[in-house]
């Protein structure tokens, strides 16, 4: 897969437009803050690596609006742009860690703002570029769980398009075919806005790994029958004690528990936050027209019904085999001793 996001040579942030695939691969090209804090509470961009890297180049670009103003007035000014722009999506970590990681290279900065801009933009370039670096060795680190012939089961989509390059839950898949092994993927459709049947379907076989979709509703049975033998998810925060992902990852790690299945977390260090618990963290709760009317057309319930459309869920660790970090691969118990 082409990179969801990068910085371009005149200074703008070039992303994938996500909600016109599958059946259009479009860019958008931003050159103001705004839009990018926009383009990622409308998902143009999500995924919590993505937004992560989205609202780093959103900062940089911020940077570029304000350089000319009195140190005094660019704080202020780079504070209300930061405000802005961690107030797009409330659960991905991400975009918390990104915009902190830029906001101590602008607070340690001793002089005039105009030279600011150009440490800023390339520390955004370089979280891109570290991005991809991590996803691959997530890859190297779970294609060993991986076996020829596995069928892996992921929700969402935690590949390519949710990050910059190679995906996190997918990364594993993608080394595992890189080494040889043949491995197939199973995507649930992942309602309401179908990340499964359009992202994860799109991205794979536009790499031509070979995917199949079914509804959300169906992962439980083919369990049963043994048509999956492996869960991948990614993940958008991981607590002391849960991992958040995309509504209905608990029930699919419910079913693994229950078939004795693995069931396996990719998740950048970028993504731990291990001083939470779940009692830390909010859960996005997205408009109820995207549960009431199929990606935001056709109307499926009565007028007047109400919908409830939280986004994210939130899975107990004692569902969950092991998480795959670019450092290895751990249990709950590893995983706190390593990075608490
Ligand atoms: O609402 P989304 O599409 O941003 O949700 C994305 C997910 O839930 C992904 O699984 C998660 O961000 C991990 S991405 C590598």
């Amino acid at each position: 897969m082409i990179p969801s996001i990068e910085w371009t040579s005149d200074n703008k942030v070039k992303m994938i437009d996500q909600t016109l695939l599958p059946h259009k691969l479009e860019f958008l090209e931003l050159d103001d803050y705004r839009d990018v804090a926009t383009s990622i509470k409308v998902m143009n961009i999500r995924g919590a690596p993505a937004i992560g890297v989205a609202a780093a180049m959103g900062m940089a670009i911020a940077t570029l609006e304000y350089k000319d103003l009195p140190k005094e007035k660019f704080l202020e000014s780079m504070e209300k742009a930061a405000e802005i722009i961690k107030n797009t999506r409330p659960t991905a970590s991400n975009l918390f860690w990104a915009v902190d990681r830029i906001w101590k290279i602008i607070a340690s900065y001793p002089d005039d703002p105009k030279n600011l801009s150009e440490l800023v933009i390339e520390e955004a370039k370089l979280m891109a570029q570290e991005d991809i670096t991590v996803n691959k060795n997530i890859g190297k680190n779970g294609a060993e769980l991986l076996q020829d012939g596995d069928v892996i089961l992921t929700h969402c989509n935690a590949g390519s398009l949710a990050t910059v390059q190679y995906g996190t839950a997918l990364a594993p898949v993608r080394s595992a075919i890189e080494q040889g092994k043949k491995i197939d993927v199973i995507a649930d459709e992942t309602r309401p806005r179908l990340q499964g049947a359009r992202l994860t379907a799109f991205e794979l076989h536009y790499d031509k790994i070979p995917v199949k979709v079914i509804s959300d509703t169906s992962s439980g049975l083919l369990m049963r029958l043994r048509k999956i033998n492996k869960v991948i998810v990614g993940t958008d925060r991981v607590t002391s004690d849960a991992v958040f992902n995309k509504i209905g990852t608990y029930l699919v790690a419910l079913a693994a528990k229950d078939n004795d299945i693995p069931f396996y977390v990719a998740a950048p260090t970028s993504t731990l936050s291990l001083h939470e618990t779940v009692n830390d963290v909010t859960i996005e709760q997205r408009d109820s027209t995207e549960v009431s009317n199929v990606l935001g057309k056709v109307q499926i319930v009565p007028d007047g019904v109400e919908c409830l459309n939280y986004a994210f869920d939130i899975t107990p660790f004692r569902l969950v085999t092991g998480v795959i970090t670019e450092d290895g691969v751990f249990t709950h118990k590893e995983l706190l001793k390593r990075y608490e």
